[in-house]
């Protein structure tokens, strides 16, 4: 009796948990680690230009051409073959407690104008939560890399599927 309510409890949590991570991937890791914050490009272009930003920029690539944001020079990549392949994926190295925020990432539409092509707009792929634990920065070991929480890409279970588990919780309880 008791076991099943938990297991209902649990299953709640569980659900609770699966929808939060629908609308927005959360990432946490511990300070200095590197963590790698997930992305997949929605088009594949020729030169995909991306951007990764939080309340500031973060991170610009286009082809060979690249630009790392104030404070994170030397610590943050896309890289150039990685994004050929559609893997807008950000690499953030040696994290500070600073670099906890929402990054989003950006693939920029462009068309052709006059035989030039023009930047159209932002286009939204992701939104990824960071958060920074620094409770074990006296460890001094290989460096973690973070595997995200939460992949957008997933298919979670639909809400129907939930009230069916929850009824059947109680129905056997
Ligand atoms: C990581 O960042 C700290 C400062 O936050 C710096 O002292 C240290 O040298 C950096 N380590 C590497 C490997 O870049």
């Amino acid at each position: 009796m008791t076991s099943f309510f938990s297991i209902c409890i649990v299953w709640i949590a569980v659900c609770i948990g699966v929808l939060y991570a629908e609308g927005q991937i959360a990432v946490s890791a511990h300070e200095r680690s590197t963590v790698v914050l997930p992305c997949k490009l929605k088009v594949v272009s020729e030169t995909p230009y991306i951007r990764w930003s939080t309340d500031k920029e973060v991170f610009e690539r286009s082809g060979k051409e690249s630009f790392q944001g104030d404070g994170y020079e030397g610590r943050v990549d896309v890289p150039e073959d990685q994004l050929h392949n559609g893997d807008c994926s950000l690499v953030l190295k040696n994290l500070t407690l600073a670099d906890k925020g929402v990054y989003k990432s950006y693939q920029a539409v462009t068309r052709v104008k006059r035989s030039a092509l023009v930047r159209e707009k932002w286009e939204l792929i992701n939104s990824v939560e960071l958060s920074v634990d620094g409770k074990r920065t006296f460890q001094r070991r290989i460096p973690e890399i973070s595997i995200p929480t939460g992949d957008a890409r997933m298919n979670w279970p639909h809400p129907l599927v939930m009230v069916l588990s929850l009824l059947s919780c109680f129905l056997f309880r």
